[in-house]
């Protein structure tokens, strides 16, 4: 347990956040249809080396969550990249469930699958070099909807998840994302989300799992994508934490936010903000994955003589040129 303590801390030390560059197969292809670049396992091996060799990434970045066919692969020279992060001093994680499925009976709602098989495949990625792990469960808004049905379903996915990825000696994030597409005012976003968390440390607790060995990926309070009237940045950052000190015990080291369809600047601004507010016993930082590879993305366009565009240095052009 104290080592698992240790690398939750890691994860969140000050200043540093976590890349998530373990979009599965199908959401790869989606971002590389983007730029005009064919899916090859060969066109996705460049692309997160390209990633993992970013200058001085280690400065900023804690952990890199990586996908099931990532955490097998190795640089142009043969090294494996969990060794090379571990080199650079950064900590490799992988993304364990198998997707979010229709919910049988609640038409719009999904529950995230995986267990099935998960302890020994948890024995194999921590032989691999994994020390933490990463499951997302989605929350839909729409009429109706959440169900409690689908919220305790999922929660119970995610406590089930975490509690099998402490006994291999893996930190689990839990990543239960309330989405913001959709036209609804922030305060539903508000409420499902507090509603979602709230059935997650129930069930946390319930399972047995160490929150101080415990790291939480959510979504920050936004105003729905398509709503006619946006919430500024500092009514995001005061409803995000509200919902997060209404919520979330003080034991757990870490909230890290996914950027879930934010531009990369807005994702920026809304953590920024939520840092200067401050007064809340945990850290907060980010695990992005568009917010964070957008530019980098872009700049790459899946050509090698761009490798060295796509892992320079950060220059506030880039997120408007994304
Ligand atoms: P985004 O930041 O692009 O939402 O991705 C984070 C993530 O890991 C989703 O599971």
């Amino acid at each position: 347990m104290e080592e698992l303590e240790r690398s939750a801390r890691a994860l969140v030390a000050p200043g540093k956040g976590i890349l998530a560059a373990d979009e599965s197969s199908g959401t790869i292809k989606k971002r590389f249809d983007s730029i005009g670049v064919e899916s090859t396992e060969e066109n996705r091996r460049a692309y997160r080396e390209m990633l993992f060799t970013t200058r001085g990434m280690e400065e900023f970045i804690s952990g890199v969550i990586l996908f099931d066919e990532t955490i097998r692969q190795s640089n142009a020279d043969g090294v494996p990249f969990t060794k090379l992060l571990d080199g650079a001093g950064v900590i490799s994680g992988i993304k364990v469930d198998t997707g979010a499925k229709p919910l049988a009976g609640f038409p719009g709602e999904t529950v995230t699958e995986g267990l099935d098989g998960l302890r020994d495949r948890l024995a194999e990625h921590h032989e691999l070099g994994a020390r933490f792990t990463k499951w997302r469960a989605v929350i839909t808004i729409g009429e109706g909807i959440p169900t409690q049905t689908c919220i305790d379903a999922n929660a119970e996915g995610l406590a089930r998840f975490a509690a099998l990825s402490q006994e291999a000696g893996l930190v689990p994030i839990v990543e239960p994302e309330t989405l913001m597409d959709g036209d609804h005012t922030i305060d539903r976003h508000y409420d499902a989300t507090r509603r979602t968390l709230e059935a997650l440390f129930d069930r946390l607790f319930a399972h047995r799992v160490d929150l101080a060995g415990t790291l939480l990926k959510t979504n920050m309070v936004l105003s729905g994508k398509s709503a006619p009237e946006q919430a500024g940045v500092e009514e995001v950052a005061r409803w995000t934490l509200r919902v997060l000190r209404e919520t979330v015990p003080a034991a757990l080291p870490g909230i890290v936010f996914l950027s879930g369809g934010q531009t990369d600047e807005a994702a920026t601004a809304h953590l920024s903000e939520m840092n200067r507010i401050g007064d809340v016993p945990w850290e907060l930082s980010f695990s992005y994955g568009r917010a964070l590879q957008a530019p980098a993305l872009k700049a790459w366009g899946g050509k090698p003589g761009n490798l060295e565009a796509g892992s320079g240095s950060y220059t506030p052009d880039m997120e408007r040129a994304a």
